[in-house]
């Protein structure tokens, strides 16, 4: 088995992109072999002892790409070491934390397919100049507006981080 670690993501506008890409730096830091790569390029995942898929949140799910991804892989990621992140705005809200067991059950899906050894739960970013659906531009103007989150980028590096550092060895052992 090789040592190679995939860390596989669905991102629309960036921020997921952004997390995979930190996620796959620690990791490397540690002496993996690290392949972070939209879900869209990755054929095959034999090569890799582990998996990490991680997926920006659209109307309280996983993009469909990611959860395509571990249904069509799911034999094969029940026999590594597999972990999910999500990366939404709720988590953002003022007192976004009371909404994280809720958050959490966005990730109910990926689990009835294969149970990761880990999840992380991720604050995103918003621009909504980049969203493309008019009706989703002027929603989201609706919740600024209203106070329900503001614009930026709120993703939490030292979060990322220390999930990064907790997933390593459970990526490492031997499965
Ligand atoms: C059309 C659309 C729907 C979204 N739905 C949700 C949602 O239901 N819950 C949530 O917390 N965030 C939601 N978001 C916020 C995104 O999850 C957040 O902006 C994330 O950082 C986007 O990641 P990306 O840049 O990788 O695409 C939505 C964003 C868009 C554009």
């Amino acid at each position: 088995m090789s040592d190679k670690i995939l860390v596989a993501y669905a991102s629309r506008f960036g921020a997921t992109a952004g997390v995979a890409e930190a996620i796959g730096k620690n990791l490397a830091e540690h002496g993996a072999q690290v392949d972070v790569l939209p879900i869209k390029a990755v054929k095959d995942i034999s090569p890799y002892r582990a998996v990490v898929v991680g997926s920006a949140i659209n109307a309280g799910a996983w993009l469909p790409e990611a959860l395509q991804f571990v249904q069509e892989h799911q034999a094969d990621l029940r026999r590594k070491p597999f972990a999910a992140f999500l990366v939404c705005m709720t988590l953002t809200m003022k007192n976004g934390e009371q909404y994280r067991s809720h958050v959490s059950t966005w990730l109910e899906p990926v689990r009835a397919l294969v149970r990761p050894v880990s999840e992380g739960l991720f604050a995103g970013a918003l621009d909504i100049g980049k969203i493309p659906s008019f009706s989703d531009r002027l929603k989201f103007r609706i919740s600024v507006l209203s106070g329900v989150w503001k614009e930026g980028d709120h993703r939490d590096w030292n979060a990322i981080h220390a999930w990064a550092e907790s997933l390593y060895p459970l990526l490492i052992s031997v499965s």
